[in-house]
């Protein structure tokens, strides 16, 4: 008797079930990487670098809140909504249901590359099942967030979380598959234009009125030029899996700014830790067998929330200027402080992550001694366990371990035993306290700039 485990049911069974279709013994798995901290953990350069050995590539939460930067061949590119494979010619990229789409924001972004000799759109797919970021849910967003006056949560201000709070809500939702219907995407703006404009009014008289004729024109001349790539991912993920083509998932934002696992409120309004990949794809989640956990040498945060281990001080802002620490999407001054092994621990558990890289460790070199927060001290109780109240999280002081700092430049390092002996043991113990073996470490924003540790 065969195995029939259902997604790997093996070939033979397989093509009796589906005549006619070629099915590869066994699918190959597939990749993943996420963020193990509060975003820009330096996925996008991680991601760059495992894209040689994929096919196809795909963003499957979050939106143009995300700002991914690679660096090769002397190039800088900055990605937002666009998968980071685009960038290599042999790819596919895939926009899967989860994502959130401003039409104007993705062909912005397909226009820069195609200025600077890249023109992706032939291998673009975005799903028809991807909803639709639209003017009233950029206006909305920036009237809630008054609202919340000191207890803001600083979002990116592009209508994430008010576009994922309508589909949520599933009264007046738009799909890609709606958009580029011409007649039932006009009707659909029709109706909704005249309720929404009522609840803004409500939140502020003097704000701006829509022009529903004119977001339509807009919207449809957008719909045109983004048809041809609007495609049902779902069923050709599905398809590549099992003719055994590699997929690897980019994740955007980082495991601590999930809506059901992060510091909520403080949060994005997807999930962003490894959870996120089966229901944002549509890909079982049996499928994807390397969990790669990115995180930096120490800690960022843009926005509001609880931050342990901040360091709101002059070694906080070296940190700054040497990690040259300012967000890619809005420019924003990031938060820095020290590594947090109980959030990345966290993190890299509800994932499941098989194997972790740190990221920007170059930017630790010329301290004195470095401290990695290995426990919290909440009213006198010591835990390792992150607290699911924001409360509990503002108040928990961090129990931190020394370690020696290193002065040698380490940027042009590309195996591990050359470190600095004190850069190993950080790089070590950090691994230890996250409790996944440390397989890449990351010395600098290139490509080349990139230790691979075997474990
Ligand atoms: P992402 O959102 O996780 O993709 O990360 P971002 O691209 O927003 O932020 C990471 C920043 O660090 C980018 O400017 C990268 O070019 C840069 N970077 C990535 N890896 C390294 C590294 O090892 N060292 C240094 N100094 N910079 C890095
Ligand atoms: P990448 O993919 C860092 C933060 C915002 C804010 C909160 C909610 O580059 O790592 P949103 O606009 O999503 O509703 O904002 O989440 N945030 C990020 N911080 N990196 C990101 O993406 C982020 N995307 C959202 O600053 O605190
Ligand atoms: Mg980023």
């Amino acid at each position: 008797m065969t195995p029939t485990s259902g997604f790997f049911l093996c070939s033979e069974q397989r093509q009796q079930e589906i005549p006619g279709r070629t099915v590869r013994e066994k699918p190959v798995p597939a990749t993943s990487v996420i963020g193990l901290q509060w975003g820009d953990e330096a996925k996008g350069k991680i991601v760059d670098l495992l894209t040689e050995k994929h096919d196809i590539v795909i963003r499957y939460q979050g939106g143009n809140n995300a700002g991914h930067t690679v660096k090769f061949d002397g190039n800088t590119y900055k990605l937002s909504l666009l998968p980071t494979g685009i960038l290599q010619g042999h790819v596919k990229s895939v926009i899967a249901p989860g994502v959130v789409i401003n039409p104007h924001a993705i062909l912005k972004e397909l226009d820069g590359l195609a200025a600077g000799g890249k023109d992706c759109t032939d291998r673009l797919m975005i799903s028809d099942r991807a909803h639709v970021i639209c003017p009233w849910h950029l206006l909305e967003e920036v009237a809630f967030e008054a609202a919340r006056g000191g207890n803001a949560i600083g979002t990116t201000m592009r209508g994430i979380g008010t576009c994922y709070r309508e589909k949520m809500g599933r009264t007046h939702a738009i799909r890609i598959g709606d958009l580029i219907l011409k007649d039932a995407f006009a009707a659909k703006v029709r109706e909704i234009v005249p309720f929404k404009q009522k609840v803004l009014n409500a939140l502020n008289p003097d704000g701006e009125q829509m022009d529903a004729d004119q977001i339509i024109e807009d919207y449809s001349a957008c719909a045109d030029r983004l048809r041809p790539m609007v495609a049902d991912t779902t069923s050709y993920l599905l398809d590549a899996l099992e003719s055994g083509k590699r997929l690897l998932f980019e994740g955007a934002q980082g495991s601590l700014l999930d809506i059901d696992h992060g510091t909520f409120p403080y949060v994005t309004s997807s999930n962003s830790s490894g959870c996120g990949i089966h229901g944002g794809s549509g890909i079982p989640e049996r499928a994807i067998q390397q969990m790669i956990g990115v995180a930096k040498a120490y800690t960022t945060r843009v926005g509001g929330g609880p931050f342990p281990t901040e360091l709101d001080n002059e070694v906080g802002q070296k940190i700054r200027e040497a990690g040259n620490e300012y967000g890619t999407v809005t420019g924003r001054p990031r938060r820095c402080g020290w590594l947090d092994t109980v959030a990345t621990r966290y993190s890299a558990r509800i994932s499941g992550v098989d194997s972790i890289t740190i990221a920007l460790l170059d930017v630790l070199t010329g301290f004195d001694e470095l401290y990695i927060c290995e426990a919290y001290n909440i009213n006198g109780q010591v835990t390792r366990d992150m607290p699911s109240r924001c409360e509990d999280l503002e108040i928990a002081k961090p129990v931190l371990r020394r370690i020696e700092g290193w002065t040698e430049d380490i940027t042009g390092i590309r195996r591990f035993e050359d470190l600095p002996k004190a850069a190993q043991e950080y790089v070590t113990a950090a691994g230890q306290l996250i409790g996944s073996p440390v397989s890449i470490v990351s010395v600098g924003p290139d490509r080349e700039q990139t230790i691979h540790v075997p474990y």
